[in-house]
């Protein structure tokens, strides 16, 4: 990012900020978009915009290690921010790193690179509009885009994006829009408050980072016990349980924990601390919290369990000693 810095113009406050063309009705079908960070995100969400037969005109990127990205976006090479701001004169998408977000949309607003009206959109889940204020301040739309999917950057994406949730934050009078920008993009909005964002974020994470963890992890544990295809073992299982939780709900719930087996969970315990002890604590952890959702699930009686949770508190002790 190079976009020179100038100070500030004093800052009008949300309430007050003219709506500018962001109207729905006022923006014509075909919106001229760039991409600032034409990323996994990035290259894949400009190429459906493209597809939707809006006009993507410009994008940064390329200078990682993924410069082949921009083969999504045919006809376009990487431009500096000033240039992609400038060019898109209806959407600006910014999909950079989270961290970065703060930095470019005020650097963007400080070097008076934004537009009266302008929407500028940004797809990170944990922010929501008030990362976009230098930009509000200065007269373009702020909205938060986030698609509730894992991006490779490939076109692999574009044929997982029909039906995906995208956790949309906007200005009320924006909502239209943003509606209409998610089903260009072939998906559906989930309007999340702005306090809500960390905790939306948070339960994404949780569910879909820490999954490929605890994958990772039962693969290995099961290389560690002489399994040859672990992943061959694991898919239908895993598939499975998947689909059954996201049916059932915590009724999902099979194996030991839920039968208050104290036996079977303690040899667990003592096999992955002798073969694998880093793996412990976080079995530790899910088989408490497992037991805490099937007791209050009723799904494990008190009773039932309380020869299970002394085995778990025990290891906790003893790990903790
Ligand atoms: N990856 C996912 O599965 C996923 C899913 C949903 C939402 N998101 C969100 O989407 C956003 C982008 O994530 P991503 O995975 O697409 O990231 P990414 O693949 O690392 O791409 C980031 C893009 O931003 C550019 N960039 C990096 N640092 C920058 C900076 N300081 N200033 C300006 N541009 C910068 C990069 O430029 P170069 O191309 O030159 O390296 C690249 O084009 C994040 O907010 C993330 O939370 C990601």
């Amino acid at each position: 990012m190079s976009a020179p810095l100038r100070p500030r113009p004093a800052a009008p406050r949300r309430a007050a900020v003219a709506v500018g063309s962001a109207r729905p009705g006022a923006l014509p079908r075909s919106l001229t978009v760039g991409v600032i960070g034409a990323g996994r995100v990035g290259a894949v969400l400009g190429a459906a915009f493209s597809a939707a037969g809006h006009r993507v005109v410009a994008a940064t990127g390329g200078s990682g290690v993924n410069p082949h990205r921009f083969a999504l976006l045919p006809g376009i090479a990487p431009s500096s921010a000033a240039e992609v701001a400038r060019a898109a004169t209806d959407l600006l998408l910014i999909a950079v790193p989270d961290d970065a977000l703060a930095r470019v949309v005020a650097a963007l607003a400080d070097g008076g690179l934004l537009h009266p009206g302008q929407v500028v959109a940004h797809t990170s889940g944990a922010h929501g509009l008030a990362v976009l204020d230098p930009a509000e301040a200065v007269g373009a739309r702020p909205l938060a885009l986030h698609p509730a999917m894992t991006f490779t950057g490939t076109s692999d994406d574009l044929g997982r994006l029909a039906g995906i949730s995208y956790g949309v934050t906007a200005p009320a009078d924006l909502r239209p829009l943003a509606a209409r920008l998610v089903a260009d993009l072939g998906g559906v909005p989930e309007w999340v408050g702005e306090a809500d964002r960390p905790l939306y974020h948070a339960a994404l994470a949780h569910g879909a980072n820490h999954l490929v963890t605890l994958v990772n992890e039962a693969a290995d544990r099961l290389r560690d016990a002489g399994v040859t295809q672990p992943q061959k073992v694991l898919a239908p299982l895993l598939r499975a349980a998947l689909e059954n939780a996201l049916r059932y709900g915590d009724d999902a719930l099979t194996g030991p924990v839920s039968r208050g087996d104290a036996g079977t969970v303690e040899r667990h315990l003592a096999r992955l601390a002798a073969t694998a002890p880093e793996s412990v604590a976080p079995y530790l952890a899910l088989a408490r919290r497992t037991a805490d959702r099937a007791i209050a699930g009723g799904r494990l009686a008190p009773t039932d369990a309380a020869s299970l949770l002394g085995v778990l508190a025990d290891t906790q002790r003893r790990t903790a000693a």
